[in-house]
């Protein structure tokens, strides 16, 4: 007998829809939100307005172009948490109402779990025990994945997550939102030491991005005083040198956890691993570390619900099913 889950994305910036049949993704519609370049960052109102015009056009064509009628769905999958609010209540309220209309199970999805699940999408999977660098916008976490159902979070950031290091940063440098890829794109053309920021040192496993950030904007405020040309006459060198920081603090931790934890098989997910240098390095580890390395397919790296629809595909198999009373979590943990 085959299952079909109904993949909803909603915790942020993405309205995206997805149909996964028996553990394989059928598509993945994402309906991406332009409406908050222009204030340099999502603001969640009109994040919610935007879920709420795009959800019903996303789904009509996930199914259209999956080929699915509503009849075939055996139950609803949907983020539940954590992220926006009021973003994620649309998904929240619009799968309760479907699954009820259908007669099927809802499924709660936690986002960061379905991040990690993004690597069952598509072959080569990694092999279990694994360690998973979350990366995103919102987070920033090293797990450590038994199986499908057992993940446990051994590191994880203190304060600012690096995606919002990279879009900051990129604030100060005068790019627009979101900044990370402009970060990045600069960063391939510049000189990565030539200049030198301040890593954090934490305890453990865990992470501090709020300290570079900071020592950012003094080092734009101190050159820009001699120099009003500085940033624009040395824009490659601090993207790269900036982001070069960055990576440098990720990839400690991670050589850190992967040998205390003795695992090489090393994934990563989250928007932030569409990072050009980030995937560099990881492919690099694989001869220097003997790591095995796994990245996801870039539209599975950023927001989508082909991750959801494949971690409620799990969840299924588990009957972990959720009530229709069931609220959103924007503070949801492991
Ligand atoms: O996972 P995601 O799509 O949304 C969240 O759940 O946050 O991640 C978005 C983040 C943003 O901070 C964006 O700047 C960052 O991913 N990002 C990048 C790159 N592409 C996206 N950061 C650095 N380099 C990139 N190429
Ligand atoms: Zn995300």
């Amino acid at each position: 007998m085959s299952i079909t889950i109904l993949g909803i994305e909603s915790s942020c910036d993405e309205t995206s829809v997805s149909v996964c049949r028996d553990g394989k993704i059928l598509n993945n519609i994402i309906a991406t939100q332009s409406v908050h370049v222009e204030y340099g960052g999502v603001v969640p109102e009109l994040a919610s307005r935007a879920h709420l015009r795009n959800i019903i056009p996303t789904l009509k064509s996930c199914l259209n172009a999956s080929q699915t009628p509503l009849s075939e769905i055996d139950a609803v999958a949907y983020t539940q948490g954590p992220g926006l609010l009021g973003a994620l209540l649309i998904a929240n309220s619009f799968s309760k109402a479907l699954a009820y209309a259908l007669d099927k199970p809802i499924i709660n999805v936690n986002h960061l779990k379905a991040h990690i699940l993004s690597h069952f999408i598509d072959e080569p999977k990694p092999v279990f025990p694994f360690l998973c660098l979350t990366i995103s916008g919102g987070h920033t976490q090293i797990v450590k994945i038994s199986d499908p159902y057992s993940m446990e979070v051994i590191g994880q950031t203190q304060d600012d997550a690096v995606g919002e290091a990279f879009d900051k940063g990129a604030k100060l440098i005068g790019l627009s939102y979101p900044g990370g890829p402009l970060v990045d794109n600069n960063a391939t053309k510049g000189n990565s030491e030539r200049f030198t920021f301040p890593e954090s040192s934490v305890d453990g496993y865990d992470f501090s991005f709020s300290g570079i950030k900071t020592a950012l904007l003094y080092f734009l405020r101190d050159h820009l005083k001699d120099d009003p040309k500085f940033i624009e006459e040395n824009l490659y060198d601090i993207c790269a040198s900036y982001q070069g920081a960055l990576v440098n603090m990720l990839f400690k931790k991670l050589e850190k956890a992967a040998r205390q934890e003795d695992i090489d098989q090393i994934a990563i997910a989250g928007g932030v691993s569409a990072n050009s240098e980030i995937r560099r390095r990881l492919k690099e580890h694989e001869e220097s570390h003997g790591w095995s390395t796994y990245i996801p397919k870039f539209e599975y790296c950023t927001d989508n619900a082909a991750m959801v629809a494949m971690a409620g595909f799990y969840q299924y198999l588990k009957k972990d099913f959720g009530q229709y009373t069931d609220t959103p979590m924007p503070r949801m943990s492991f």
